[in-house]
């Protein structure tokens, strides 16, 4: 069966608006795969300009790094699903473990967040990981796994298809250590037969789901050759265009 491969970055609170668009302009002007899909995910304020660059760009698009999971109201200094389509923003990112420790987003308040992303019709790629505390005791299966099920297995089958799932060990993030492929595939594969459990061999066999955590450009292919892991989502190395651009030809 063959999936979506999507490479998608992370800008994170990097880059001025000046390199942003720098680097957006130079991945739009990257050797892209046929069958590779790029995301890229950059701060709320560069989104506009960079939907506007990258229009007539195939296989380009760009992902808001979280949203609210209120509809609208006094909400000072937060940004809506709603305004993200307004803009025409195809993809979200929600529940980053950067979010879930800095900002205290609770597994219930993400479900709240897919359902507004879902309301607006945007793409969502929902993020998952545990620490090295949960590594080391050996449930990691177990709380990833309990993680997708607090926030998405209350959505319809329809719904749930759409999905793209992004797999980031906390331990792994900005630390220069990765998951091993064989680490990697075997949570994928937990992932997946989860999916399974709840919605079935079909639905399961078509959610991509990628790794992340100092995914490089010297490691990528490994990690994506692996039977389940169908991309990546790459925080630090998405800042350099030719590195990313490495990346993004990693697929076999
Ligand atoms: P990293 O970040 O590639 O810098 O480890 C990944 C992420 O947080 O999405």
């Amino acid at each position: 069966m063959s999936r979506r491969k999507i490479a998608a970055g992370n800008w994170k609170m990097n880059t001025t608006f000046e390199d942003g668009m720098e680097l957006a302009r130079k991945i739009s002007h990257a050797s892209i795969p046929e069958d590779v899909e790029v995301i890229l995910g950059i701060p709320y304020v560069y989104l506009k300009p960079a939907i506007d660059m990258l229009l007539h760009v195939p296989k380009v698009s760009v992902a808001a790094q979280n949203c609210h999971s209120k509809e609208k109201g006094a909400y000072t200094g937060e940004i809506s699903t709603h305004m993200l389509s307004s803009i025409s923003c195809p993809y979200v990112y929600i529940g980053h473990s950067e979010r879930r420790e800095y900002f205290n987003e609770s597994s219930e308040e993400l479900a709240d967040k897919v359902d507004r992303a879902f309301a607006q019709k945007l793409d969502i790629v929902f993020c998952c990981g545990e620490s090295l505390e949960i590594r080391k005791s050996g449930n990691q299966n177990e709380y990833v796994c309990r993680q997708i099920e607090e926030s998405l297995f209350h959505l319809t089958k329809e719904q749930f298809r759409k999905l793209v799932i992004a797999y980031e060990p906390i331990w792994a993030i900005g630390t220069g250590e990765t998951a091993s492929p064989g680490q990697a595939q075997e949570m994928h594969n937990a992932i997946r037969s989860s999916f399974a459990a709840k919605y079935g061999d079909e639905v399961a066999a078509t959610i991509p789901i990628l790794y992340g955590g100092s995914v490089k450009s010297a490691n990528a292919e490994e990690i994506f050759s692996q039977a389940d892991v169908d991309g990546g989502l790459v925080g630090g190395a998405s800042l350099d265009a030719e590195h990313f651009e490495k990346i993004i030809n990693s697929f076999s």
